[in-house]
C-alpha cells in the first residue's frame, strides 16, 4: 500500500485530489466544511516535508462552466481551515495553470478551478488526465468521496506518474483501514446495522457482508418487506412487493452463515407519513390497515441497544425511522446513543453512507463514533464489496 509516509515530498511539488464537494448556501458559503478538514492532514504534512500542494477538485455536477460550481467561492474556507494561504486559478489546465504551478515555491498551495468545468473529466478523458499530470511531481489521491467514479483526476492520471510518484493520502488511508476493521480484522462480535428505505438498495451490501458478521440489525423502511414476508401485518407501511421472496433468502442465507439477524418487534406507527399524525405504538405484525411504521418502537430500541452494547465492531449504515420528523427520530438517536456508548467502552464503531451520515451530525454523535466516512456512493460501494477504480489506479 503506497502512502505519503512512505514519501518525503521535500523540494517535490504534490498534485492532491482531493474531494472539496461540499455544501454551499445561496450566499456561496460553506455550510459543511468536514471534506476540508478530512484533507487537511495530508496537506500539511506534504507542506512539513517541505513540498508544494496543487489542490484539484469537482464541486457539483455543472457539465460544463457555471460560476456558481466555481472553486472561488470555497478559497477562505480552506485558507481559514489550513491556516496557510491559498492561491486559486481559474482554470485546471493550460498556460494559467501550467505558470501558477511552475512559479509555486515550496510550502505554498494552489486550488485548480473546477475538474468538471471540462467535459473530459468525468469522461476519463487520457489527453486531459495527461495535462493534468503536468502540474505536479507527485499524484496523492485523498478524495475517498470520489474513489468511486473512474474519471481523469481519479483513475486516468494514475499512469502518468511512476509506481513510486504516487500513493494515497491520509484521507484514504483511513477510510480503507475503518472499513477493513469492519470487513476482516476487527474484533468480534462484529455487528451491522442497515436502515433505509428499500431492500433493493442494501441487497448488495447485505450479501457481501453476511460471512464477515455476526449480527445484523435491520431497521427503517425495509423491516416491512421481511415483516410481510414473514407474514406479519404492516397496514400501510413501505414495502416491495417483488422483494418478498429474497428477503426470506436473505434470512435463509443468514441461518447458515451464522449470522443472527435482528428485525424491530414493535414500531411507532402514524396514520399519515407527517409529524403531525396520530401516533401510537404496535407490534410489528400487527399494524392496521390506514396505518404506517415510521420508525422502530421502545421495545425493538431496549433490544438493539443490548445488542450494541455487546458488540465490539460496529457497522451503520442508514437511519432506522423518518429521522428528519421529531416524533419519527427516537430510535435513530437511541441506536446513535447505543453506538456512542459502545464506543466510549472501547468498541469500534464506523458510520458511513448518505443519509446515516446526516442524521449522526444532525444529532451531535459524529464526535462520539469512532469514525464518520467522507464518501457516500464510495462507501457503500465499498461495502458492497466492489474495487473502487481510484484505488485500484494507484495500485496497479
Ligand atoms: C459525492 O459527494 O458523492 C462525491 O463528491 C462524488 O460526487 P458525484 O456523486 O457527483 O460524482
Ligand atoms: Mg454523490
Amino acid at each position: 500500500m503506497k502512502s505519503i509516509f512512505d514519501i518525503n515530498f521535500k523540494n517535490q511539488k504534490a498534485l492532491i485530489r482531493v474531494d472539496f464537494n461540499v455544501p454551499l448556501n445561496e450566499n456561496f458559503d460553506v455550510t459543511d466544511a468536514t471534506r476540508i478538514e478530512a484533507a487537511k492532514p495530508t496537506i500539511i504534512k506534504i507542506l512539513e516535508d517541505g513540498g508544494s500542494c496543487i489542490l484539484m477538485s469537482h464541486l457539483g455536477r455543472p457539465k460544463g462552466v457555471r460560476t456558481e460550481f466555481s472553486l472561488s467561492h470555497i478559497v477562505n474556507k480552506v485558507e481559514d481551515i489550513l491556516g496557510v494561504e491559498v492561491e486559486y486559478v481559474s482554470n485546471c489546465i493550460g498556460e494559467e495553470a501550467e505558470t501558477a504551478s511552475s512559479n509555486l515555491e515550496f510550502g505554498e498551495i494552489l486550488l485548480l478551478e473546477n475538474l468538471r468545468f471540462h467535459s473530459e473529466e468525468e469522461l476519463g478523458d487520457i489527453q486531459f488526465a495527461e495535462q493534468l499530470s503536468k502540474l505536479g511531481d507527485i499524484y496523492v489521491n485523498d478524495a475517498f468521496g470520489t474513489a468511486h467514479r473512474a474519471h481523469a483526476s481519479t483513475t486516468t492520471i494514475a499512469q502518468f506518474f511512476p509506481e513510486n510518484k504516487r500513493c494515497f493520502g491520509l484521507l484514504l488511508l483511513k477510510e480503507m483501514e475503518s472499513l477493513k476493521k469492519i470487513m476482516e480484522t476487527g474484533e468480534k462480535p462484529v455487528t451491522a446495522i442497515l436502515g433505509g428505505a428499500k431492500v433493493s438498495s442494501k441487497i448488495t451490501i447485505i450479501n457481501n457482508i453476511l460471512d464477515k458478521i455476526d449480527h445484523l440489525i435491520i431497521g427503517g423502511g425495509m423491516t416491512f418487506t421481511f415483516i410481510k414476508a414473514q407474514g406479519g401485518r404492516i397496514g400501510n407501511s413501505l414495502v416491495e412487493d417483488e422483494k418478498l421472496d429474497l428477503s426470506l433468502e436473505i434470512i435463509k442465507k443468514a441461518e447458515k452463515s451464522n449470522v443472527t439477524i435482528h428485525l424491530p418487534v414493535d414500531a411507532v406507527i402514524a396514520d399519515d407519513f407527517s409529524n403531525d399524525a396520530n401516533i401510537e405504538i404496535a407490534e410489528i405484525n400487527k399494524i392496521p390497515s390506514g396505518w404506517m411504521g415510521l420508525d422502530i418502537g421502545p421495545e425493538t430500541i431496549e433490544l438493539f441497544a443490548d445488542i450494541i452494547a455487546n458488540s465490539r465492531t460496529i457497522l451503520w449504515n442508514g437511519p432506522l425511522g423518518v429521522f428528519e420528523m421529531e416524533n419519527f427520530s427516537k430510535g435513530t438517536i437511541a441506536l446513535g446513543e447505543a453506538i456512542a456508548e459502545a464506543t466510549k467502552n472501547g468498541s469500534f464503531s464506523l458510520v458511513g453512507g448518505g443519509d446515516s451520515v446526516a442524521a449522526v451530525k444532525q444529532f451531535g454523535f459524529d464526535e462520539k463514533v469512532s469514525y464518520v466516512s467522507t464518501g457516500g456512493g464510495a462507501m457503500l460501494e465499498s461495502l458492497e464489496g466492489k474495487t473502487l477504480p481510484g484505488i485500484a489506479a494507484i495500485l496497479e
